[in-house]
């Protein structure tokens, strides 16, 4: 779990002003939910013999009342929960976004943190897969406001569960003719999650995994048909995309599509995004019948790319306040907040200090102007202004003349 330092918040801040637009232009609407949810929740949706579930989940009874508890691992069964309890299918259907902590207990390593951060989006109610497409386009969208290039799509579908259940008998079978060769793991998902060997990443078993009999034999017609028209929409879009026929999602709910965002560039835990289609769950925890799909982004993994590929400015003041003398320093608080109706980002000095060490401060604040304010300017209600970034001439001026000769200095028009 780690602090996000204000060196590196700035970062954090840029990334959520750029997706809260790109939400706002697709008619994405915000919803949140509680950090802690009754694990029961998790065990329904996500699947009791999955990773997650099975060894990853922060979970306490809660002493007051008996109640099992988990911290989110992820955002989708919480936000199904909270559409069902407060009947917002019964609106229609519904587009909806969220962000914030998620937690695993995951063996720490670059890029997989206990307490990370996603933004999330759900379409519940729409069958598709014109929405699914609209996912995979608005992706690719925010992948190019942030700059990022090299983000590759992978994609797979899962069928419907009948497919499921064919494949997985014959996937068992073969399993379990080639037993001696499976890892302890492997052997162990065997038959809780068979269809979870074939993400192992274990050298040792990838040729058994090649070998292994393929999904796309068993898939139902309709998800054939759904899958075919999803690629023709992403063609259409030109947004490209590699079919991973081993992609199968380490959480139970998913059906249909599904798909994960890679890059090349940050080692093994590769995917900053991942989603598909889960049309059972939102009846599978107890609402009426409604197809949905949806995915989530790790954000300390984008972040790490936002880092790497450019220069996200960080915010500077405008002006920092440089005041000296018992009147300045009643008088410099006034004017700072005189400039900030202006709408201008001012430091205001405190703390006292010599001119020289303040002067050092506005300095090494990154502000364009220093407004200096003595007991001699506090007398005559004016300030000087010095520029800290072009060689340039301390002047005095009234506060309306400083405001204007500030705006112009940081470029700023109203
Ligand atoms: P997920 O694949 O478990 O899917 O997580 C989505 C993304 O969260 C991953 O691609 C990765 O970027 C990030 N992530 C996951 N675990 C960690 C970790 N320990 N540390 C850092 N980043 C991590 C879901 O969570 C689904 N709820 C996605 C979804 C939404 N499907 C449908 N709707």
């Amino acid at each position: 779990m780690n602090d996000i330092l204000p060196d590196e918040s700035y970062l954090w801040e840029f990334f959520e002003e750029t997706v809260r637009d790109w939400l706002g232009s697709y008619g994405y609407r915000n919803i949140r939910t509680p950090v802690l949810e009754q694990t029961d929740l998790f065990v329904r949706s996500i699947g009791a013999a999955t990773d997650i579930v099975e060894k990853e989940m922060y979970t306490f009874v809660d002493e007051l009342n008996g109640e099992n508890l988990a911290l989110r691992p992820e955002g989708t069964a919480a936000c199904v929960r909270a559409v069902i309890e407060h009947n917002l299918l019964y609106a229609g259907p519904q587009r909806l976004w969220y962000w914030g902590p998620m937690f695993r207990h995951e063996r720490p390593q670059k890029g997989r943190y206990r307490q990370f951060h996603q933004v999330g989006v759900e379409a519940l109610g729409f069958a598709g897969p014109d929405v699914d497409a609209e996912h995979l386009v608005m992706c690719a969208r925010l992948w190019r406001a942030l700059g990022l290039d090299g983000i590759e799509l992978e994609l797979n579908t899962l069928g419907d569960s009948d497919a499921r259940v064919r494949y997985r008998a014959r996937l068992v079978q073969y399993l379990q003719r080639n037993e001696a060769q499976l890892d302890g793991d492997s052997q162990r998902r065997l038959h809780s999650n068979p269809l979870r060997v074939l993400d192992s990443k274990n050298p040792a078993l990838q040729d058994l995994i090649a070998g292994a009999p393929r999904l796309a034999d068993d898939l139902d017609e309709s998800s054939i048909k759904a899958f075919d028209e999803l690629q023709a929409l992403l063609r259409d879009a030109g947004v490209s995309y590699r079919i991973n026929p081993r992609l199968v999602r380490g959480l139970d709910y998913y059906n249909g599509a599904v798909y994960e965002w890679v890059s090349g560039r940050l080692g093994a835990q590769n995917a900053v995004c991942a989603g598909g289609r889960y049309d059972g769950l939102v009846e599978q925890i107890g609402g009426k019948p409604a197809p949905a799909c949806g995915f989530a982004m790790g954000i300390e993994r984008l972040l790490v790319l936002v880092k790497d590929g450019s220069e996200v400015p960080s915010r500077v003041p405008d002006v920092y306040l440089v005041r000296q003398g018992e009147l300045a320093e009643r008088f410099g608080a006034r004017v700072a907040e005189v400039l900030r109706d202006a709408g201008l980002d001012v430091l205001l000095h405190c703390g006292g200090g010599s001119f020289k060490s303040q002067m050092r401060k506005a300095d090494a604040s990154g502000a364009r102007v220093a407004v200096i304010v003595g007991d001699d300017e506090s007398g005559a209600g004016v300030v000087s202004l010095k520029p800290l970034r072009e060689a340039a001439q301390q002047v005095r001026a009234s506060i309306d003349e400083a405001i204007d000769l500030i705006k112009k200095s940081v470029g700023r028009t109203s």
